[in-house]
C-alpha cells in the first residue's frame, strides 16, 4: 500500500507537468480524486488493512492527497497566467461587429421613389386606415363588388361614418387617388407616386396579409394612353433592366377606362413556364407574372375628386412592391412570405 501511494504520487506529478490545458487538468483531477478515481479507491481500501498499519498509511495518504492537490492548483494557475500573457498582435484586423442594413422592401421603395421623382412625380403618403369612401366608393366600385367582401378586405369594427362609410385597412394604394386630388384642391396637374402598406386577408406563396403597393396617378390636360405606356416602359427599363419584358392585357377595373393588367416575364423561368429540369415553374406557372393594374382614370373618379372630366384626363397604375422586387433579375425568391419571417439568415443575403 505504501508503495502504491508513492507510485501514484510520482506518476501523477509527472502527468501534471505534461498537461497543456485546463480541460486536461480537470480530467486528470477526476481520474485521481473522482468517486472511482485512483486515489479514492486506494483510500477506500485502507479499512481492509491490518489495524496496526492503518494509522501510518492514513497519514501518508493525507500527505499524498495534499501534495497532488497543491500541484494541480499550481498547474491550474500557470495555465491561466499563460492564457492571459499570450502574445497579442495589436495590428491584427479586429473582428467587425455585425452591421445591419435596410430591409429589401425598404430599399426597393427608395429605388422606385427615385425613379419616379426623376420624371417629376411627387412622393405622397396617405392613410393605412381608410374610409370605405376613399378605398371603394369614390373609385366607382359598386356596393356588391367582390373586393368589398369581408374575405377580401379587413374591416374595422367601428360604427360607420354617415358620409364616408365603414373604416377599412386600406386594401390598395388607389385609396390615395381622390385624396391627392383633394389635397391639390382639385387643381391639376396631379403627378403622384404613393407608396404604402396595404392589407388583404391572403397568405400563400405569393401573398402576405400586409404588403406594399405603389400607385401612380397623373391628371392634366391632354393626357392620353401613350403617356401611360411611356411611363411604364420608362419604369421597366430603369428598374428591371432591358432584358425583362412587360406586356399589357386588356382588363377591367372600375376606376379606369380603358383598363389593363401589366405583366412581366418571370425572373425564375424567364418566361418559359418550365424550369431547366422540365418541371413546371411553381412560381409563375405560365411564364408571366402579374404586376398590377393600370388604365385611364374613369370620369367618375375625376368627378369624385371634383376635377372636370371635360377639361382633364389622367392615367393611373398600381403595383405590388414585393412582387416587383422579386421580378427583378437575380432575385430568385419563390416564397414571398420569407420577406416578413424575420429570419436573419435570409434577410442578410440582400
Ligand atoms: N388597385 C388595384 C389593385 O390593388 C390596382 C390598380 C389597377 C391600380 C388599376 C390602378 C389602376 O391605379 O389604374 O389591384
Amino acid at each position: 500500500m505504501d508503495q502504491k501511494l508513492q507510485q501514484l504520487r510520482n506518476s501523477t506529478i509527472k502527468e501534471i507537468s505534461g498537461i497543456k490545458s485546463r480541460v486536461d487538468l480537470n480530467r486528470l483531477y477526476l481520474k485521481i480524486f473522482g468517486s472511482s478515481g485512483e486515489f479514492t479507491l486506494l483510500l477506500k481500501s485502507i479499512p481492509e488493512l491490518p489495524k496496526e498499519v492503518r494509522p501510518k498509511i492514513g497519514k501518508l495518504a493525507n500527505q499524498v492527497k495534499k501534495e497532488l492537490e497543491q500541484a494541480i492548483l499550481i498547474k491550474g494557475r500557470d495555465l491561466e497566467k499563460g492564457r492571459l500573457t499570450e502574445k497579442m498582435d495589436v495590428t491584427f484586423p479586429a473582428v467587425l461587429p455585425p452591421l445591419g442594413h435596410l430591409h429589401i422592401v425598404t430599399k426597393a421603395i427608395e429605388e422606385i421613389v427615385l425613379i419616379f421623382e426623376k420624371i417629376g412625380f411627387n412622393n405622397r403618403h396617405y392613410r393605412e386606415i381608410e374610409w370605405d369612401w376613399y378605398a371603394f366608393e369614390s373609385l366607382n366600385m359598386p356596393k356588391n363588388h367582390p373586393a368589398r367582401d369581408d374575405f377580401e378586405t379587413f374591416y374595422i369594427d367601428e360604427p360607420p361614418s354617415p358620409s364616408f362609410g365603414q373604416m377599412v385597412l386600406s386594401p390598395h394604394t388607389s385609396s390615395g387617388q381622390v385624396r391627392e386630388m383633394e389635397a391639390l384642391k382639385s387643381r391639376p396637374p396631379v403627378r403622384m407616386i404613393n407608396i404604402a402598406k396595404c392589407y388583404r386577408p391572403n397568405w400563400d406563396l405569393t401573398h402576405t396579409p400586409m404588403f406594399h403597393q405603389f400607385e401612380g396617378l397623373v391628371v392634366d390636360k391632354g393626357i392620353n394612353i401613350t403617356h401611360l405606356k411611356g411611363t411604364l416602359d420608362y419604369f421597366a427599363r430603369e428598374f428591371f433592366g432591358s432584358e425583362r419584358k412587360t406586356r399589357l392585357r386588356p382588363f377591367h377595373f372600375q376606376f379606369t377606362e380603358p383598363s389593363f393588367e401589366v405583366d412581366i416575364n418571370c425572373g425564375i423561368c424567364l418566361g418559359k413556364g418550365k424550369l431547366e429540369n422540365g418541371e413546371n415553374c411553381r412560381f409563375c406557372k405560365s411564364g408571366w407574372l402579374e404586376l398590377g393594374g393600370a388604365g385611364m382614370v374613369h370620369p367618375e373618379v375625376l368627378k369624385a375628386g371634383k376635377i372636370n372630366s371635360q377639361d382633364y384626363t389622367g392615367f393611373a397604375f398600381g403595383w405590388g412592391i414585393e412582387r416587383t422586387y422579386m421580378m427583378k433579375s437575380g432575385t430568385r425568391l419563390d416564397d414571398i412570405r420569407l420577406l416578413y419571417g424575420n429570419d436573419i439568415r435570409f434577410l442578410e443575403q440582400f
